[in-house]
């Protein structure tokens, strides 16, 4: 057999389907599109279900892909086999609604033995049991003999994952040799051992099985055909290992130069560099597809990998971060196949970067702390980690619960996952009161997808804003309604509409529907199944009923100031990527007639210059007065023009463009303006950081930048008024008068410390005693704490023995200064607990040493009240 690269046999797959009338489409990325049922893309058919189901249309009845696919079922298995990974490639042959079984079990087995050159004699297949017409094919067309094609039920040949398309299926095998069998006589596909590698599996993808496991059929048979490349490239370069394939092996032996590992000697160091190699690949192309690590969802997947592969690096003795030169390794070896690799990889650079260092400060910590959990548990004969202290791990020094998990069990604990959960839950609960969060009311689902395929809503928005419609549908909180009258509220889908449903960002249009003796105001607008367009609406005047002809009005001012936003948002994205980078990435952005609001990735802090700067290009470029020209052409045309095309976005074959000028381009569905000059004007009003990476900037345009002119116009005037200037001297004036209240402020000062100075003597004779014990309760409105102190230190210089207590009002609050002459502390008056029970009478607290000590009260009127209380304070302390 002649040895192929991985790369190659890539390469040979998809043009080989090409031959057969094929469309080729490059990798969807690895976040799914519209799919609540999966985090990641785990097979070839998975982002094409819509397809399948007929949901969607396919842009070719025939199509070939090498799709990126994750699967962390078996995770906790990677590295300590060879065999499972959580990222892999899979090539697939699709047919949706073309050809069937013969075609694809003639072409899998063309491809096998005349292009990948396998000796038939090594091949055996599989059928499902109940399969005669697969059977016969392979039999009798192929020329299979009955003896290498074994018919096995369901558990082995009907393919199913999740929801969704599936069916019976079929099955190449490749025969290792004896070497690797069982040594039984009845040893073949199907057997428990090692010998027989399954590596094609085509499914005649018969059914949509829905959440309650019940299998609809679909209106037409499919094809949907999976086989591992990895594997094919182990079955193609004689390796046992995927680790050993041509592609993986480079990434590994990065590995063992950066840990100076030996790859094959122990089985601890192996399973180490295993998980890193494949969890560097996981990362690397989840980052590159615009996952960012977070506590949940795929985000949380990508946390859990990366910091995995960083404890295993641990492990290994690598002292720092790594992982970027790991990613360096699979960039340079997959980014033929995946360009975005090479386009992204300093984007991915500095996630990876910020996420390592992050749990770099933490990892250490938290291991000793697990460990020192691990030994007292010993210790006390016990091996279950409670759930709290999981809980503390996971939320200050940020191990993944599974990694949590992970490193007990290696030691053989457990953890208390039931009370982790409630930690997690509680924790979760905080947030959304802290958000506020209401559950909405809602409409149902069900209900929408019970209507009619056929009521569709076209939209003809880009063009008008004025349109005469059709009613098609009503829906009501009760449900699908025939009408809907004054004062109700509803969804109204009507046959044609220039309101454009929110998407990509922007907000829903408002405007009104109007008919004979009807008026509704509609809301918002939002997009429904089917291509239908939801106008929420309530009913000013007069009844509504399906089959009655409208007039869709869009509030021209609304959709306008909208369109300000959105064109400004695409002229802000580019200045971004000129002040601050390439880098730049969208990573959500909300659109509306107010505001706009843009996330980013980004890793440091912005300075007021740069984002000085990036306003300025916005601004110049508003005023060069770009003509907006919006063009719909393919995927490959837009990127050719230097399109952006934007995370995890599935395009369809025909896409839209918006140009602006050659200032800027994207992909875009949004309604813009006509020309970058209607923009007005605009302003940032916020900048933040808004997670690890991310930032957010808030600015408006239009309108709204001369509404906010004109507000700090009238600060200005008012403030112009209340210095009593004019606005060109208004700065000058300002300094003038705070200089001169900082003089005045010292010269009171001044005066008041002359006045007590006059006043001590008076204030000496107050001096009164209990117990033998001389004190001086005075009142002194109108000081700080300072001075009192101060004031209450020079009378206490005058008293050889004695005990000096001053308080006063400042403002609405109660200061209070006590201090002790050293003698009178040995018979144990403490200063402390005088101002403490004295400041307790005027509601307040506080304390300090015995020999000085202040405290504040917020009663004012109860401070005689207190003062008069000292003296029994004192003698209660008295020896
Ligand atoms: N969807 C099938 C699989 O993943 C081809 O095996």
């Amino acid at each position: 057999m002649k040895k192929l690269g991985l790369n190659e046999l890539r390469k040979m797959f998809l043009d080989f389907f090409e031959s057969k009338d094929h469309y080729v489409r490059s990798s969807y990325p690895l976040v799914p599109e519209n799919d609540e049922s999966l985090l990641l893309i785990n097979a070839g058919m998975a982002p094409m279900k819509a397809y399948f189901m007929g949901k969607e249309t396919p842009p070719n009845k025939r199509m070939a892909t090498c799709q990126k696919c994750i699967r962390t079922g078996d995770i906790d298995n990677v590295g300590i086999t060879a065999r499972h990974a959580t990222f892999f490639e899979m090539l697939g042959n699709f047919s949706f609604g073309d050809y069937f079984k013969r075609e694809s079990i003639q072409w899998g087995w063309e491809f096998v033995t005349e292009h990948l050159q396998i000796p038939q004699d090594k091949l055996w297949v599989t059928v499902y049991e109940e399969d005669d017409e697969a059977y016969d094919i392979w039999n009798k067309e192929v020329g299979v003999p009955a003896d290498k094609i074994v018919r096995l039920g369901k558990a082995d040949n009907f393919w199913e994952i999740g929801v969704g398309p599936c069916g019976p299926c079929s099955e190449i095998y490749f025969d290792r040799g004896e070497k690797y069998g069982c040594g039984s006589e009845d040893c073949k596909p199907g057997c428990d051992c090692d010998r027989y590698l399954e590596f094609w599996n085509h499914v005649f993808t018969q059914f949509d099985k829905d959440e309650n496991g019940v299998y609809h059929p679909l209106p037409n048979p499919n094809i949907d055909t999976g086989m591992g490349l990895e594997r094919i490239a182990c079955i193609m370069q004689g390796v046992g290992t995927i680790f050993e394939v041509d592609t993986i092996d480079h990434i590994l032996k990065g590995v063992c130069e950066i840990s100076g590992a030996q790859y094959g000697k122990e089985r601890k160091t192996d399973i180490s560099v295993r998980i890193i190699t494949d969890h560097i690949r996981a990362v690397t192309f989840m980052i590159g597809d615009g996952v960012l690590p977070s506590n949940e969802g795929r985000g949380y997947v990508l946390r859990r990998l990366l910091r995995r592969a960083a404890r295993h690096g641990r492990l290994l003795g690598i002292k720092g971060a790594f992982l970027c030169d790991l990613m360096d390794k699979v960039v340079e070896i997959s980014s033929d196949a995946y360009p975005e690799l090479r386009e992204k990889r300093e984007y991915i650079r500095k996630v990876l970067n910020v996420e390592e260092d992050r749990f770099e400060e933490t990892i250490d910590q938290g291991m000793e702390i697990l460990k020192g959990y691990m030994e007292s548990l010993k210790e006390a004969g016990k091996n279950i980690i409670p759930g709290e202290d999981a809980f503390r791990l996971y939320d200050t020094y940020g191990f993944p619960i599974d990694l949590t998990k992970e490193i007990a069990s290696e030691e053989g604990f457990a953890v208390d996952e039931a009370v982790f959960e409630k930690e997690m839950e509680d924790q979760r609960e905080r947030a959304r009161s802290a958000r506020g969060e209401m559950e909405g009311a809602g409409w149902k689902e069900d209900v929408f997808a019970s209507l009619d395929p056929a009521i569709k809503s076209e939209f003809l928005g880009y063009e008008t804003l004025e349109v005469e419609a059709k009613v098609l549908a009503i829906i009501t909180e009760g449900g699908i309604s025939e009408s809907i009258s004054e004062g109700e509220k509803g969804i109204v889908i009507l046959d044609r509409t220039p309101f454009y449903a929110e998407s990509g960002g922007q907000a829903g249009d408002q405007g009104i529907i109007e008919g004979e003796n009807f008026l509704a105001e509609v809301e918002d607008t939002q997009k429904g199944l089917n291509d239908r367009i939801h106008h929420e609406v309530f009913v000013k005047k007069g009844k509504l009923s399906v089959g009655q002809s409208v007039k869709l009005s869009v509030v021209e001012e609304i959709r306008m100031a909208t369109a300000r936003n959105h064109t400004a948002t695409h002229m802000l994205q580019t200045a971004l990527r000129k002040v601050l980078g390439e880098h730049v990435e969208q990573s959500g952005s909300q659109v509306n007639h107010e505001k706009l609001r843009f996330d980013f990735t980004h890793f440091e802090s912005i300075s007021k210059e740069q984002l000085l700067e990036v306003e300025k290009i916005v601004n110049i470029n508003i005023l060069k007065s770009h003509g907006i020209e919006v063009k719909s052409t393919t995927i490959d045309e837009a990127k050719k023009s230097g399109a952006t095309a934007l995370f995890g976005e599935k395009y369809g074959d025909i896409v839209r463009m918006v140009k602006m000028g050659d200032y800027s381009t994207e992909l875009c569905g949004g309604t813009h303006l006509e020309n970058t000059a209607q923009v007005g004007l605009f302003r940032i009003i916020s900048e933040s950081g808004i997670a690890a990476g991310v930032r957010r900037i808030e600015a408006v345009t239009g309108m709204a930048v001369y509404n906010m002119l004109n507000h700090k116009q009238q600060v200005i005037d008012s403030a112009c008024t209340a210095l009593k200037t004019k606005e060109d001297n208004i700065v000058h004036r300002a300094e003038g008068v705070m200089q001169h209240v900082r003089e005045l402020e010292k010269e009171v000062e001044e005066l008041k410390s002359k006045l007590f100075s006059n006043s001590l003597d008076e204030i000496l004779g107050n001096k009164a005693s209990v117990d033998g014990v001389d004190y001086i309760v005075q009142r002194m409105d109108g000081q700080d704490m300072d001075s009192l102190r101060a004031n209450a230190d020079k009378i206490r210089d005058k008293m050889a023995s004695g005990v000096v207590v001053l308080a006063g009002a400042e403002g609405d609050k109660v200061n209070f200064v006590a201090t002790v002459t050293k003698d009178l502390v040995g018979k144990g008056l403490n200063a402390g607990s005088i101002v403490k029970e004295a400041a307790k009478i005027t509601g307040g607290g506080g304390g300090g040493k015995p020999n000085m000590a202040q405290a504040g009260g917020r009663d004012v009127s109860k401070l005689d009240e207190a003062l008069s209380a000292i003296p029994g304070i004192i003698k209660a302390q008295i020896k």
